[in-house]
């Protein structure tokens, strides 16, 4: 047997020392590269309405794209997924900031086409009922949106982000469970089966689909073909436009061409609001995030703390929501598009002169009448979806998109496969006016928020007129009550209706209900919680995505 050489042991030793530096280091840098906690991701997150499109959205980051990429690909995943949330058929706000922190708000909402019926607002609903019909259709701006954002910030190809829904739309998918509750709600049964969205939506006996059926939508699946292939333009000034506009004639609207043609997006600085040691970006007018910050900025005096949910400081915490919940509802009016009204008519709302004064007058003992807030009682909506992304360079977007109510109006373009929007009754119990190219208050907010650390957050909601109490909880637990992000938005909301009744989510504190009734508050009968708030945060390198479980949701990342 070959005796070792010393030089070889010496060899051998140094080649084992090698190997087991080796080895510690590999192990370290796994240790730091997982070092955020399970359940959180280190690179990237998706947070829509339904698991399956927060991972259509993630893959698209993984493939390389950008976060505006990721959420025009949920979005449009959302249009098959949740198709009475949103669609082609309607309108969306994006709130983004780039890795410098420069942040600009996209706005391609509806607006008022150049033709309407000049009376519409004599029939909008005085108690809560979905208004169906042609006449309220708005000028659809989704997808010269999508182009606006895309060309700015997308890193791949357009065609690359309609390609996993023109699959789905086409070969269908298993009836999403919350599509299938939502089906058979007896409003919704009734608006469904009674229209023409029962070519989709319906089975042979024109009755709603179950679980179990098959989702299919196999014209929306040529005409997202045709618009991937051509771009936005087939839309707004091709051949999916001309059949669109045809089909909303028949079904007795006003839309033309010319409205198509001539839709703009708007792209403007988002506004900027100190909550404390955060900074929140809003969208302005038309869009609510002056409603929201107006909400948070009463909030924040008060002020709160983790100890503010202790006992019966509860009650107190509560009743000054409440109470900063009725002034918003005084405040709704403040709200529209500036290119039509007073450019200014917001501005006191994220005033911190104003915010103050406002908040003096919120009694610890007692409220008030609806004319101490200047409330003129409404009908209240519910609709749209959100979605939240945060990118591996940094990008983020805050996006809300929608078709007003469930289904819009119920009108559905046959030859198209689009699902239209109601979006013109936005203008009712806001304005008593409407003109050409208007466009209506709205509630959506998307936005993010900054914290001094460097920490971010990308949040937002969906639920009509619940918006802006869904999306103002979330921040107020998570910012100040000491809340994880998914205790935050999980917490159960006390919504206060445009009646200024107080309405409770199943589960809220039974003994606060009834503290509160004492301090006065009366009891509404809003029976839709369908407030949906779905968020991204990234916090010391590492990204916790939440999408609400209200609405089955679950995020995704990497
Ligand atoms: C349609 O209705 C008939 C009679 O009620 C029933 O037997 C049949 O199963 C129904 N079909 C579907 C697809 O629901
Ligand atoms: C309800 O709130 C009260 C007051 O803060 C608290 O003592 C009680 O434990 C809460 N009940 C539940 C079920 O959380
Ligand atoms: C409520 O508080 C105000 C001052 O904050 C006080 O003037 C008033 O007397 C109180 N009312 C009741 C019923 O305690």
């Amino acid at each position: 047997m070959a005796k070792y050489k010393p030089w070889m042991v010496c060899c051998f030793t140094l080649l084992f020392l090698i190997c087991a530096v080796t080895l510690v280091c590999v192990f370290i840098a796994s240790l730091v590269d997982s070092g955020c906690p399970s359940g959180s991701f280190k690179h990237a997150a998706v947070s829509a309405d339904s698991q399956r499109c927060s991972e259509i959205g993630r893959n698209i980051l993984q493939q390389g794209g950008s976060a505006v990429d990721g959420a025009i690909a949920a979005l449009l995943c959302t249009s098959v997924v949740n198709p009475q949330s949103m669609g082609i058929g309607g309108g969306s706000i994006f709130t983004i900031r780039n890795k410098a922190g420069n942040v600009k708000v996209y706005n391609f909402r509806e607006t008022v086409p150049q033709s309407f019926k000049t009376d519409l607002l004599n029939d909008c609903p005085t108690t809560f009922r979905l208004t169906t019909g042609s006449q309220w259709i708005g000028v659809p701006g989704e997808l010269r949106g999508y182009e606006a954002v895309h060309k700015q910030y997308g890193k791949l190809p357009w065609a690359k982000l309609f390609e996993p829904t023109i699959r789905l739309a086409r070969g269908g998918i298993p009836m999403p469970q919350y599509l299938g509750n939502i089906l058979h709600f007896h409003i919704v049964k009734d608006h469904v089966e009674k229209s023409s969205l029962c070519e989709v939506l319906c089975n042979k006996n024109r009755t709603v689909l179950s679980k179990g059926d098959i989702l299919k939508f196999p014209k929306l699946a040529e005409t997202m073909e045709i618009i991937a292939k051509q771009g936005a333009d087939a839309f707004y000034s091709g051949k999916i436009g001309q059949d669109l506009i045809q089909d909303i004639k028949a079904a007795g609207g006003n839309l033309k061409m010319e409205d198509l043609k001539s839709f703009q997006v708007r792209v403007e600085d988002a506004w900027t609001v100190s909550l404390g040691n955060t900074r929140m970006h809003i969208p302005p007018p038309p869009a609510g995030g002056a409603l929201l910050a107006f909400f948070l900025g009463l909030m924040k005096g008060f002020p709160l703390t983790p100890n503010s949910l202790d006992g019966d400081q509860k009650i107190q915490t509560y009743h000054h929501f409440i109470e900063a919940a009725k002034f918003a509802n005084g405040q709704r009016r403040s709200i529209c598009d500036p290119v039509f009204n007073n450019r200014k008519s917001a501005d006191h709302l994220i005033d911190p002169a104003f915010i103050d004064r406002i908040r003096g007058m919120i009694f610890s003992n007692r409220t008030h009448d609806n004319s101490y807030y200047n409330v003129k009682p409404s009908s209240d909506q519910v609709g749209t979806t959100h979605v939240s992304v945060l990118d591996e360079d940094g990008l983020a977007v805050s996006a809300t998109s929608t078709i007003n109510q469930i289904f819009g109006g119920a009108i559905y373009s046959p030859r198209t496969g689009i699902i239209l929007n109601n979006e013109l009754s936005d203008f009712c119990g806001r304005g008593g006016t409407m003109r050409a190219g208007e466009q209506p208050p709205s509630s959506m907010s998307p936005v993010i928020l900054e914290s001094k650390s460097g920490g971010l957050l990308v949040i937002g909601g969906s639920g009509g007129s619940l918006i802006t109490s869904a999306v103002a909880m979330s921040i107020m637990n998570y910012l100040w009550l000491g809340m994880n992000l998914k205790d935050a938005i999980a917490e159960p909301l006390v919504f206060v209706d445009s009646r200024n009744n107080v309405n409770f989510e199943h589960g809220f504190n039974e003994s606060v209900k009834v503290g509160l009734r004492a301090l006065g508050h009366k009891d509404g009968d809003w029976p839709y919680f369908l407030n949906v708030v779905n968020g991204v945060e990234k916090e010391n390198g590492c990204i916790v995505a939440v999408s609400d479980s209200r609405k089955m949701g679950m995020s995704a990342g990497y």
